[in-house]
């Protein structure tokens, strides 16, 4: 089975009555199988997200080929998206290796110049049926290693966002509306308004990151006024090492790895049904 781009999998996401899409961060290989189990049990598309730092420790070979491998034999159709990115050549890479999605994060830079390498992106992705995520406004807290401080968030503005999208054509834009990557240590206030505004502006799909934390009613509200793509990486992360420690806590060193890591798997499985049932 072929890598859909992000359009054709929102597409057969909403004949199977899901209004956004959830896009899932990979953390490690083992983890792969959790995601397809989820989307199996809900029904839904699977969108898979790879970090540059996940990218560079699998190699972008093995996650195409195994990711390919795994939506064939579970009949899920599949998107396989390169997460925030703002070099070039690493997008080129991902291109080449047959990624069908692709992020440029040109989100710390002017307007301008965020507009003319979205442009260059698109230009490099569209020959190959390639989607095209680029960011505006910054949105806070750690990703992959990256850290925005909270001084340093920029919600993105609405008459900027109608100039982004008509100068780009871009096919998804994630937009900063209150949400951070990462652990929240209070409740995410999301700018609902703000949506909705930039929703009416742009007719484009909005994507919504630091989806981890985010209460369920703020999720349904934002999917139901204009996100449809939401981004979760940190919650398969923390269920996935806390089953981890207590099951190498209690393991034997001769005991099957499997029996330590089947726990964590299902504990992922977990989260990821309620987030994919959320999207409907
Ligand atoms: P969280 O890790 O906060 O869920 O965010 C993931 C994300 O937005 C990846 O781009």
């Amino acid at each position: 089975m072929k890598l859909y781009n992000f359009a054709d999998l929102l597409q057969l996401a909403k004949q199977r009555d899901f209004k956004a899409v959830g896009s899932f961060n990979l953390h490690c290989l083992e983890m792969l199988p959790a995601y397809f189990k989820a989307a199996e049990k809900t029904n839904s598309p699977l969108m898979i997200q790879i970090s540059t730092g996940t990218a560079k420790y699998l190699g972008h070979k093995l996650l195409v080929d195994a990711i390919k491998s795994l939506s064939e034999s579970m009949n899920v159709p599949t998107c396989l998206h390169l997460d925030h990115c703002s070099d070039l050549a690493a997008i080129q890479t991902a291109i080449d290796a047959g990624f069908s999605s692709v992020m440029y994060d040109g989100s710390h830079l002017s307007i301008e110049e965020n507009i003319a390498n979205t442009r260059r992106v698109i230009d490099m992705a569209r020959p190959h049926n390639v989607s095209v995520e680029a960011e505006l406004g910054a949105i806070g807290g750690s990703e992959d290693g990256k850290c925005v401080e909270m001084e340093a968030i920029a919600f993105t503005p609405v008459e900027d966002a109608r100039r982004f999208v008509e100068e780009t054509g871009v096919d998804m834009l994630a937009i900063s509306i209150g949400t951070v990557h990462g652990l929240y240590t209070g409740k995410a206030h999301i700018q609902h308004q703000r949506l909705a505004d930039i929703t009416a502006a742009t007719h484009t799909p909005l994507v919504l990151h630091g989806g981890t934390g985010v209460s369920d009613e703020d999720m349904r509200l934002a999917v139901s006024s204009g996100i449809e793509k939401v981004n979760v990486g940190t919650e398969m992360n923390v269920q996935w090492v806390a089953q981890c420690k207590s099951t190498f806590e209690k393991g034997k060193v001769n005991d099957s790895v499997r029996n330590f890591l089947v726990p964590a798997n299902d504990a992922v499985t977990s989260v990821l049904v309620e987030k994919m049932q959320l999207f409907r």
